[in-house]
């Protein structure tokens, strides 16, 4: 890219200064006599990047605006183990065979529950060797190519805050033996930080306090850095996609593909995984009906009263809680970025470092100060004419790591894992000792994707394992 010339930067400036008041957003320029001129030449690109038109003005920041939800009913699901789900999960095999399915993860959050320094995915998941996140999926993935016969594709979308540093850990990796040229690693946009009364935030005097712009913020990203495109001309009509910190999520579930494609309920644009809540608080988002449509209904926007309501027979009425993994037809995402549907924007308080104006000194907040702004991809759910919901169980497919301690948490992660391994075993007819007071499993037990991608393909390797001895240690 050629220097603007000194008259060119001048009305650039000029331009931008004026937008910014436009939009109420002058202070932004505070301190631009005081930064050097490449300071204030990063500045000005910040400013001119971001979306003004599209922020809520001062007056709808306030956080009371969360939407009426009383008019909902239950979404209808399609239960678990469907009628025909033999023909459906050929269906599934044949279209990975046919290299038309293609992963997607969501790796550009910035795991602060968590409180892990690098990208989510390298954090050490699973229960016995540590495998990280990305090195567990990768081996997903390259074992169904093995099982399937078809090219499966890794889209992996990232932060401008953690993408090189992810590129360094695949390269380092050797791309887990998938081919670099297989995984596409491309950056999703930010949004910027608001004080309550509206107005941007700065972070230092010369930058602007920007954050990930949300999972939503995915079909942007996909558009914008070509990856549909690329998707097209590879012949992919449907993208799996998982969020980087759940390590029970099947990179590709065949079944699930082929309940999305060709189940009479389903329009094959956009299908979810649900599992029934834990109670009535789990912080997961609910799938609802509101009129005619489906949609998923943020834990925080669902009134306690409608949280926790009951059916007759005692359980949540609203009880179909999201896991975060859905099937997305190529073309509906790409209808999507084309503006068929503009996602909303979200908001959640947040504590945010920021630049005390009067002084040009960065406040470390002690408690929530600032607004942040996400997109949630399941927001897209009631965009598409006949959203599948599938009711899948959560002991075999849902262990997110979101929390250092607690519910949620590595801990709970890796004993669910290793609790799946378990029964995979018993499935096979192995015997794994037992605890008398509850039943847990008295061994760590680790089965790799590569050998096993569901308890089916266990069989030949189960069979040459003694007997398990309480408190040992099997990797598989
Ligand atoms: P979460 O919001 O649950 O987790 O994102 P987080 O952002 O990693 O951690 P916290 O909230 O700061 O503790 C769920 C999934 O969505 C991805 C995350 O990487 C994770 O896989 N995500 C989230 C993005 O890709 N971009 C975002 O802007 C936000």
């Amino acid at each position: 890219m050629t220097a603007d010339t000194p008259a060119a930067l001048e009305s650039r400036i000029i331009r931008a200064r004026a937008r910014l008041e436009g939009f109420g957003q002058g202070h932004l320029l505070t301190f631009w006599n005081q930064l050097s001129r490449p300071e204030q030449l990063a500045l000005l690109q910040q400013c001119e990047a971001l979306p003004l038109e599209a922020l809520p003005r001062a007056t709808e920041v306030s956080m009371a605006s969360h939407r009426t939800s009383t008019d909902l009913a239950p979404a209808e699901i399609v239960p678990h183990t469907p009628l025909g789900s033999e023909r459906y999960r050929a269906h599934g095999a044949t279209m990975i065979a046919a290299g038309q399915v293609a992963c997607f993860t969501v790796a550009g959050g910035q795991g602060t529950r968590l409180g892990w320094e690098g990208p989510k995915g390298t954090f050490a998941a699973t229960p016995v060797t540590g495998k990280s996140l990305f090195h567990l999926f990768a081996e997903s993935i390259l074992a169904t190519r093995r099982k399937f016969g078809g090219m499966v594709r890794w889209y992996i979308m990232t932060s401008p805050l953690n993408h090189d540093e992810t590129m360094r850990y695949f390269d380092s990796h050797d791309w887990f033996e998938l081919g670099e040229s297989t995984v596409r690693l491309f950056m999703q946009g930010t949004l910027p930080s608001l004080a309550h009364d509206g107005k941007i935030l700065l972070a230092t005097p010369g930058s602007i306090a920007l954050s990930p712009d949300g999972h939503g913020g995915a079909i942007r990203a996909l558009a914008g850095s070509g990856a549909l495109e690329e998707m097209r001309t590879h012949g992919i009509e449907t993208l799996s996609y998982f969020q980087v910190d759940n390590p029970l999520a099947r990179a590709v579930d065949p079944l699930f593909l082929g309940l999305h494609a060709i189940h009479p309920e389903s329009s094959a644009e956009v299908s979810s995984k649900v599992v029934p809540k834990r109670n009535a608080s789990e912080k997961v988002g609910v799938f609802c009906r509101r009129g005619a449509r489906t949609e998923v209904v943020e834990y925080s926007d669902l009134p306690p009263e409608l949280a926790e309501a009951t059916r007759p027979d005692g359980g949540l009425l609203h009880w179909a809680g999201s896991i975060a993994i859905h099937a997305f037809s190529r073309r509906f995402l790409e209808g999507l970025a084309d503006g068929a549907g503009q996602l909303p924007l979200h908001r959640a308080l947040k504590r945010v470092p920021c630049v005390d104006l009067s002084t040009g000194a960065v406040i470390e907040p002690a408690t929530p100060n600032a607004i942040k702004l996400e997109a949630f991809i399941f927001d897209a759910v009631p965009l598409a004419s006949k959203p599948l919901v599938y009711e899948t169980t959560r002991d075999e497919e849902f262990a997110p790591i979101k929390n250092a301690d607690g519910d949620d948490s590595p801990a709970t992660s890796r004993t669910a894992q290793s609790e799946r391994g378990a029964r995979w075993l018993e499935q096979c007819g192995v015997p794994v000792p037992r605890r008398a007071r509850d039943g847990a499993a008295e061994a760590r037990i680790e089965i790799s994707p590569l050998t096993a991608l569901c308890p089916e393909d266990l069989g030949a390797p189960a069979s040459c394992l003694g007997t398990i001895l309480p408190g040992s240690t099997i990797v598989l």
